[in-house]
């Protein structure tokens, strides 16, 4: 045995003692509401399909369309002969949507941010270590990204615009290039980046700003176009309200051309096969049409936020089709899972070092394919639950 093996034991068994370890299970789901595991069904809290599209009939056809008429793969990385001539018109889309001159499409969001964040902060390139400021609970793949270029991040509090300001100040005199990296909707809190204040301080300090867009693109803004707005650059992911799978970035010409030649998630990655591009443009047409459902799932957010405060829960400051109840420790939130799953509703817990220590959650999702007597049963649910909990359980 590999003596690093007995390392990788060690970690294990401590996130376990913690309460910490993770595993994987296997589910099964036929539609956007309903996941069956170990033999149960469960109303699904925990998909980011907000718009319910990944069992939507456009999609599928145009994906099995494209599969028989291109093929399930797409042979080779986009520099080579993987750029099929389904991309162009996917990207025109993607640029159209997110209001910006050019988009790049590529693997997963998570490849994205990572690939696309390490060309961007290239020290040989912009000539000197750029300051990075980022919000604290930017999402993972945004810290892989920084790490893999080799920077440091000037990580201001989270959502706070007067922090960022602060900080920005403090390297007033200093000529390295500047970037903001946040993102619009935070994946873990349902809550949104000032992101007029924070655009008004990147114009003013000439800062580049990076706004990931995932968990609001779709489902948010004028025709589900997001919340990136003013944003220079966009990153996003075609696998939350977009319902399939595949990342992009929205930026100017120059960006692109740059990030063709230097980013390495375009460049040693095999494109994104056709199925999954007949999904993405099937869902590009359709997001645009979308109001009603917009609407209905931010109801639906909004009648279990008001359901859940009212009875104590702690919804933190979501305004968005994901809401946490937070619980504090690990156990709690593990424990709570466990409860609602015994009524048959599926509540992912989401512990450290995902979210900060102390704020274990159930982190709940809405989506279009849920009903009223949903949210009313997991209301009922967490309020039974809660009545139960001694008052210092947290
Ligand atoms: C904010 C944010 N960015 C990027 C990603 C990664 O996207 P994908 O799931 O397409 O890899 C996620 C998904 O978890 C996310 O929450």
């Amino acid at each position: 045995m590999a003596a690093s093996e007995s390392r990788y034991r060690a970690f294990l068994d401590a996130r376990a003692r913690e309460g910490l370890r993770r595993s994987l299970f296997a589910v099964a789901a036929r539609d956007a509401r309903v996941i069956g595991a170990e033999g149960r069904s469960y109303i699904n809290f925990a998909s980011n399909d907000y718009l319910a599209l990944r069992f939507n009939a456009a999609l599928i056809a145009r994906a099995v369309e494209w599969a028989e008429d291109y093929g399930v793969g797409s042979g080779a990385s986009r520099l080579l002969t993987g750029n099929l001539e389904l991309f162009p018109p996917i990207e025109a889309k993607v640029a159209k949507l997110k209001g910006k001159p050019a988009a790049l499409v590529m693997a997963s969001g998570f490849q994205t941010n990572a690939a696309v964040l390490q060309a961007l902060f290239d020290k040989a390139v912009l000539g000197a270590e750029p300051l990075v400021f980022a919000d604290r609970l930017n999402h993972a793949s945004m810290h892989f990204g920084c790490q893999a270029a080799g920077v440091g991040q000037l990580r201001y509090r989270h959502c706070d615009a007067a922090h960022l300001a602060e900080l920005l100040s403090q390297y007033q005199g200093d000529e390295r290039p500047r970037f903001i990296l946040t993102e619009s909707v935070f994946s873990m809190d349902g809550d949104v980046a000032p992101l007029e204040d924070i655009a008004r301080l990147a114009c003013e300090h000439a800062a580049c700003l990076i706004v990931d867009d995932a968990h609001a693109t779709g489902i948010l803004g004028r025709g589900g176009s997001g919340l990136s707005g003013d944003a220079d650059i966009v990153i996003g992911t075609f696998s939350k309200a977009l319902g399939s799978f595949g990342g992009y970035v929205a930026c100017s010409e120059t960006m692109r051309d740059y990030l063709i030649n230097r980013c390495g998630g375009i460049i040693y990655s095999t494109a994104l096969p056709p199925p999954v591009l007949g999904a993405i443009d099937a869902a590009l047409d359709l997001v645009p049409g979308m109001d009603e459902e917009r609407l209905y799932v931010a109801r639906l957010a909004q009648q279990f936020r008001a359901g859940a405060n009212a009875v104590g829960l702690d919804t933190g400051a979501s305004t968005t089709q994901i809401v946490p109840v937070i619980l504090g420790s690990a156990d709690a939130a593990i424990a709570m899972s466990e409860r609602l799953k015994c009524a048959g509703l599926w509540a992912s817990a989401i512990r450290p070092p995902t979210v900060p220590a102390g704020t274990a959650r159930l982190r709940l999702a809405f989506t279009a394919a849920h009903q009223d007597s949903d949210i009313d049963r997991l209301l009922q649910v967490l309020a039974a639950e809660e009545a139960r909990r001694p008052a210092n359980a947290i």
